[in-house]
């Protein structure tokens, strides 16, 4: 694979990095300064899980096979187009046929690098995420069983499932071998991975001063840091609300339905005019209106941003910072948050800066899904 010969090939410049970094963290740690950002480590993976060549093989079929929806009709990668930045384009999802979605189709580059996953990291891990996705009402739809009963009758899957994990598919196989397809979707040739590894012509004056106002003035560093610029905490930001939601009754059944399906009673949710962030995950009212600090990498690629996606471009999210965010209703807008005062020539460093967080795109064909097969009767499974 691509991904290993790279990671292989730069694996000693990221050890001595990542010792270098664990001396630097000791001393951030005296004066609380935030982790400095770094270079893209290897992706993690478990021990258990190895990224043999058809396991990833299989979770790549799956990602792209449209049985894993209710009514067959789309995929991961529908939601998740390699030729979209791995999101789906919109501001918010086009969710399930028949429902639209209530927030923004994160870009799955480098997501396996995260210690929790959606918007609001409500979900622990990959494979508990591949399974929100695929049973989700607003998105895959469908009920474990009949995901396994699918598999099971296309020889194609029955094959690998069999060289891959010795048995039959199974539902909890399939999440498994979607994560481990999930690890090898990783940029991390970006200009300013190959800057931080030592080649300082890889970023321009430009980048340059937009890396020191990131680390300076305009303090997006104490939220955006270490090697995944973003230090997964939550935060209110005070986004302001997208259009697309008080406009379409849509979008409102799907945020009522995600509240419920969480066991929200009707007047937790009914006076909600705007998404309340991680709120919904954990019920406690501190948490209401706030959101993950996205990774910083492949965003040339994923706009539009936000949750809800109500930026289109990298400027229009600088703008909001400069004005120290927007209006907040719900009271626990972050204190990290103040106008910055950018001149215009500062703002457009630092979007060159928050470029060069993107290398290649990495665009792949979709898979094409293998066909079922009929079983002959009365001997059961015989492929
Ligand atoms: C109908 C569109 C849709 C489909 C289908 C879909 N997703 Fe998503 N995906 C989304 C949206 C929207 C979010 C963010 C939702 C949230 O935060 O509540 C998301 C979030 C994610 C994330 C989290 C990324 C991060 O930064 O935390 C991953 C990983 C992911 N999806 C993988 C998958 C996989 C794997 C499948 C197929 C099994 C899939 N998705 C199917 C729309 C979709
Ligand atoms: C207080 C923490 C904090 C600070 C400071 C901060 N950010 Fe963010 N950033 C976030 C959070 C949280 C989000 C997601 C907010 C949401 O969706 O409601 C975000 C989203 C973004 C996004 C959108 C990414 C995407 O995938 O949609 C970009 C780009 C971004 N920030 C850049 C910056 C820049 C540039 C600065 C400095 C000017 C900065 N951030 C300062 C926490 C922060």
């Amino acid at each position: 694979m691509r991904k290993s010969t790279l990671l292989a090939a730069c694996s000693v410049a990221v050890l001595s990095l990542a010792l270098s970094l664990m001396i630097d963290k000791g001393e951030a740690a005296s004066d609380d300064a935030p982790p400095p950002l770094a270079a893209l480590p290897p992706v993690p993976v478990p021990a258990d899980q190895p990224l043999t060549e058809d396991r990833v093989e299989l979770g790549r079929l799956l990602f792209f096979d449209s049985r894993l929806s209710g009514d067959a009709s789309i995929s991961c990668a529908d939601c998740h187009d390699p030729k979209k930045g791995w999101g789906d384009g919109g501001d918010l999802s086009r969710g399930y046929p028949g429902t639209v979605h209530w927030r923004n189709s994160q870009t799955i580059v480098n997501s396996a690098y995260l210690d929790a996953w959606f918007w609001t990291s409500s979900a622990a891990t990959l494979e508990k995420q591949a399974h929100s996705a695929i049973t989700g009402a607003l998105a895959g739809n469908l009920k474990p069983v009949l995901a396994e009963e699918r598999l099971k009758q296309v020889p194609v899957y029955v094959d690998l499932f069999r060289r891959v994990y010795g048995e039959a598919p199974s539902y909890d196989r399939a999440l498994s071998a979607i994560a481990a397809y999930e690890r090898t979707i990783v940029a991390d040739d970006a200009p300013f991975d190959k800057y931080m590894r030592g080649d300082k012509s890889a970023l321009n004056d430009a980048q340059l001063r937009g890396k020191a106002l990131f680390e300076g003035k305009a303090n997006c560093i104490v939220c955006h840091n270490g090697a995944l610029a973003t230090d997964q905490e939550h935060y209110n930001l005070g986004v302001p609300t997208n259009p697309a939601f008080e406009e379409d009754p849509q979008r409102q059944i799907a945020m009522r339905e995600r509240m419920r399906s969480k066991g929200f009673e009707e007047q937790d949710y009914i006076h909600l005019d705007r998404d309340p962030g991680r709120y919904r995950a954990t019920k406690d009212k501190a948490d209401i209106g706030k959101f993950r600090t996205p990774p910083l990498r492949y965003t040339l690629y994923s706009a539009p941003y936000m949750h809800n996606g109500v930026f289109f471009t990298l400027e229009e999210v600088v703008d909001f910072y400069d004005e120290g965010g927007g209006e907040d209703p719900f009271g626990t807008k972050t204190d990290k948050m103040k106008p910055l005062g950018l001149t215009d020539d500062e703002k457009a460093d630092l979007v060159a800066f928050l470029e060069s967080f993107s290398g290649e795109e990495l665009i792949v064909e979709r898979a094409k899904s293998p066909p079922y097969g009929l079983l002959k009767f009365p001997m059961g499974n015989q492929w």
